[in-house]
């Protein structure tokens, strides 16, 4: 039985009929799938998302959460509005929100927080840019976004799920190479090991250009637990193929 764990980020994409032909596909095609599953969807869809995905293995997951809990914050989803709807996983800190929202360190770990508070598991992504890895600095933004996550939420640190997406590989068809994506799962590894003596609860996704054709060797390294896929989860062919190859 594997234990990885491939979920879909839909990000801004879908409607009425377009999730449930996608969902209607995934479904027929998850004969051989034996890895954890999960499709991130837009607060919109999600009580249609929650009704086609009952009775299947694939959980239920949104794209982002408000640091309150309750009140006056229009336009915001709180954790408890999530929860109601089956919410299973929550991806938070996503660097599309880092960037084009201006959202913080201290925000995503106060995401995060909300999130656990309401028995979601929060999907954490870091990464860094293609202007900062030039420069060397990998290791230490990494570091450091994990690390505001892990100061504010101490014990509860293991029910976590942590995804590295290097931002120069999101939606550019550029993949980091298995190398590159273990040498920075490892780093996010030994962080986690000395954060909670329960470290190995917690999966390590690698995101940024996975698709059907390099999922299998990335997945294949030895910290990689999983897959954070955007593009190719829109594609029911794609992300079988993805699901197959964390079935192994
Ligand atoms: P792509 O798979 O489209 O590169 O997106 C990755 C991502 O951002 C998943 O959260």
């Amino acid at each position: 039985m594997s234990h990885k764990l491939i979920v879909g980020n839909w990000k801004m994409n879908g409607g009425l009929s377009a999730n449930q032909t996608l969902l209607d596909e995934i479904k027929a095609g998850l004969g051989a799938v034996r890895c954890r599953a999960g499709v991130c969807v837009p607060h919109p869809y999600l009580a249609q998302v929650q009704l086609l995905l009952a009775g299947t293995p694939i959980a239920l997951g949104a794209q982002d959460v408000s640091i309150h809990a309750s009140g006056a914050y229009t336009g915001e989803v709180s954790a408890s509005m999530l929860r109601d709807f089956g919410v299973r996983y929550c991806i938070v800190g996503h660097s599309e929100r880092r960037q084009y929202h201006r959202e913080t360190e201290v925000e995503v770990a106060l995401k995060v927080k909300q999130a656990l508070a309401c028995g979601i598991t929060p999907i954490v992504c870091v990464g860094e840019t293609l202007v900062q890895r030039d420069a060397g600095e990998t290791e230490a933004v990494v570091k450091r976004q994990l690390a505001a996550v892990i100061h504010e939420n101490g014990h509860c640190i293991s029910e976590i799920v942590v995804a590295y997406e290097p931002v120069w590989a999101i939606g550019t068809g550029r993949t980091a190479t298995p190398e590159q994506a273990q040498a920075v799962h490892a780093v996010l590894r030994a962080q986690l090991k000395a954060a909670t003596p329960h470290h190995e609860r917690v999966a390590i996704l690698y995101g940024g250009s996975m698709n059907a054709a390099n999922a299998a060797e990335l997945l294949a390294q030895p910290d990689v637990d999983g897959g954070l896929i955007g593009g190719a989860a829109l594609k029911a062919a794609d992300f079988l193929t993805i699901l197959r190859a964390a079935s192994r």
